[in-house]
């Protein structure tokens, strides 16, 4: 397996203070983002090492809706040794969890609020169900951003505001279109599973409009058959 020591170099940050929106997504060897409708059937160890060493860098979690509720997420617990890395560069003990939802049909006793240790954020539009939100609110920070879809950019800069410039995005597949048509996505790192999985899943992107959009490949590294890719814009 890839220790940390390999993972925290080769995923450094150049700049901590840049705003940056950075992706991280698994698929098999066919493009399937899915495997029995999760993604986490596709991971492995060092798949999910590299989760905690890109969360340990981040100042925010950014996720869809769709994903807090197919993933089942719950609160963002870092380990000890990512606490004192956080701790040793100047950040929080944990990143902020972000969820964006323009339906809202969260609830306070979801996981990712109840199982919660540092209040999440909602990040919604002004078309958003006022019930709802008034709701969302009791159990995290809801922030506005657009009227009758999330302002990406709007949003991105928003975290960046307060103090989140670090942005790390696990997904899904409809929020990484959305981000990638907003234009604000800055790095992709792509683990690919020695899966073949057929069917008819979807791929990592989903909704935005096709487009070739050219990528740099920053780094390689491979293990135990699964290899992980560090895209830059
Ligand atoms: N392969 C991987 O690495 C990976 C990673 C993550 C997830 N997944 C898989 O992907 C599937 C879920 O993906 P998904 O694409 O359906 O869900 P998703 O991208 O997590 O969430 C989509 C939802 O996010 C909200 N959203 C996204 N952009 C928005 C915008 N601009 N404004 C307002 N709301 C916005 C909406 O929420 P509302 O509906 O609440 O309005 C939308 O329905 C699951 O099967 C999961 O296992 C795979």
């Amino acid at each position: 397996m890839i220790g940390r020591d390999e993972l925290f170099p080769a995923y450094a940050l150049d700049d901590r203070a840049t705003q940056r929106v950075r992706m991280n997504f698994v698929a098999s060897a066919d493009g399937s983002a899915t495997a029995g409708g999760r993604s986490g059937t596709l991971g492995g160890e060092t798949d999910r090492a590299l989760m905690e060493v890109l969360r340990a860098m981040a100042d925010a979690i950014v996720v869809g809706a769709g994903t807090v509720r197919t993933e089942g997420y719950g609160g963002v617990h870092p380990q000890d040794d990512d606490v004192a890395w956080r701790r040793a560069h100047g950040l929080s003990e944990a990143p902020r969890l972000v969820v964006v939802s323009r339906r809202l049909h969260l609830t306070a006793q979801d996981p990712v609020f109840a199982e919660a240790t540092t209040r999440p954020i909602v990040v919604t539009c002004a078309a958003a169900d006022t019930a709802r939100r008034e709701a969302i609110a009791e159990v995290a920070d809801v922030l506005v951003c657009g009227q009758d879809a999330v302002d990406l950019v709007a949003m991105v800069a928003a975290l960046a505001d307060g103090g989140m410039p670090q942005l790390l995005c696990e997904g899904g597949p409809h929020l990484f279109g959305s981000l990638l048509e907003a234009g604000v996505v800055d790095e992709l790192c792509l683990t690919i599973s020695p899966r073949l999985v057929g069917g008819s899943a979807g791929r990592i992107i989903a909704g935005a409009a096709e487009e070739d959009r050219p990528i740099r490949l920053r780094s390689i590294l491979h293990d135990d058959d699964f290899v992980f890719l560090r895209y830059a814009r």
